[in-house]
């Protein structure tokens, strides 16, 4: 039987992702938005594009929840953009509130459907739908890490000239500026890009990473990125659905792993067909390690803020 995707949102990042989930192949993609005429618009123009890309399935618009039963994994991403001079943590409140809503119906209609997170604030976002799923770890997920890699790897393939299929990066760590970009596991072909390039370039490239979203806001100043996290998502599904084993850094909910616990951050795991399958655990440097330990830190702040949010609303 097909794979059955719900896209939540069909504003930038989430038509962009039901694309890319088309032009993968990776299964039937059900839009959703509470806008009128939105996701049905959108779901049309790109299903329009099936004979020219030759894919197998199309994408249905909707205003009504009920067409994503039977999904088997939910992408979120319904929520407010950032705009110029907010930090997603700006966002925190207005957000919840979206996610709150997003999350009644989708326990209602897509209970035991894996749920990737894609809406800022990253980190907290994932959290509290966490706790509004009910779901174990496995199947809660939040999309940034792969964002965050994609930028690194991006960089680094720029500045040496190279094919960035070649570059392997990894991000860990919460999505902002906070963010762990570990230079020693970054690779071109194999060769450590320590070996490729001086470190002052190095540090620039690193720095350009940890603000790569803002640089994208202060570009397009009506809101921000879509085409490299829509292709983030849309991969992370497709490896959960095609059981591709890929290792992704995503954020999920650590249990001791890194000495950290109860907390969403940023780290490298393995998606497949159970969702996050592992979480690997790799050795890090003193340094790496209080950096990522400052990210759960952090964030333990924003689920605070998460779980007020629900106690006051008596969902907790
Ligand atoms: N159900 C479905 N859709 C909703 C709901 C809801 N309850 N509430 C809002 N939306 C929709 C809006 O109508 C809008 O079409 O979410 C969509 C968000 O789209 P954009 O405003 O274009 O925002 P976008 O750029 O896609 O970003 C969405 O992803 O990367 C993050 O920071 C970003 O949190 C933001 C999210």
């Amino acid at each position: 039987m097909a794979h059955k995707i719900a896209v939540i949102g069909a504003g930038h990042v989430g038509g962009e992702t039901a694309r890319e989930l088309l032009a993968r192949n990776v299964g039937e993609v059900v839009i959703v938005d509470i806008v009128e005429g939105l996701p049905q618009g959108k779901a049309l123009d790109m299903s329009q594009a099936r004979p020219i890309l030759g894919n197998s399935f199309f994408a249905v618009g909707t205003n009504d929840y009920r067409d994503i039963e039977g999904s088997d994994v939910v992408i979120i991403t319904a929520g407010s953009p950032r705009k110029p001079g907010m930090s997603r943590e700006d966002l925190l409140n207005i957000n919840l509130k979206i996610m709150t809503s997003v999350m009644k119906e989708v326990r209602q209609y897509a209970p035991d459907a894996f749920i990737i997170v894609v809406t800022n604030p990253l980190d907290a976002m994932v959290y509290a739908a966490y706790r509004l799923s009910g779901l174990p770890r496995n199947k809660v997920m939040g999309m940034a890490g792969m964002l965050d890699s994609t930028r690194f790897a991006t960089f680094i393939a720029m500045e040496l000239g190279v094919s960035p299929s070649d570059v392997h990066a990894m991000v860990l760590g919460s999505h902002g500026d906070m963010m762990v970009p570990v230079l020693r596991y970054a690779s071109v072909a194999g060769i450590p890009v320590t070996e490729l390039i001086p470190k002052e370039r190095l540090d620039a490239i690193v720095e350009r990473t940890r603000k790569g979203g803002g640089e994208i806001v202060k570009l397009l100043k009506t809101g921000s990125a879509y085409y490299a996290p829509g292709s983030a998502a849309a991969l992370m599904a497709e490896a959960i659905l095609q059981d591709m084993k890929k290792v992704i850094p995503s954020s999920v909910y650590l249990q001791g792993e890194y000495g950290l616990s109860d907390v969403f951050v940023g780290v490298p795991v393995i998606l497949g067909k159970n969702g996050v399958e592992k979480v690997l655990e790799l050795p890090l440097t003193d340094e790496e390690l209080a950096a990522l330990r400052k990210n759960g830190e952090h964030v333990k702040e924003l689920q605070k803020a998460v779980d007020a949010f629900l106690a006051e609303q008596g969902l907790a």
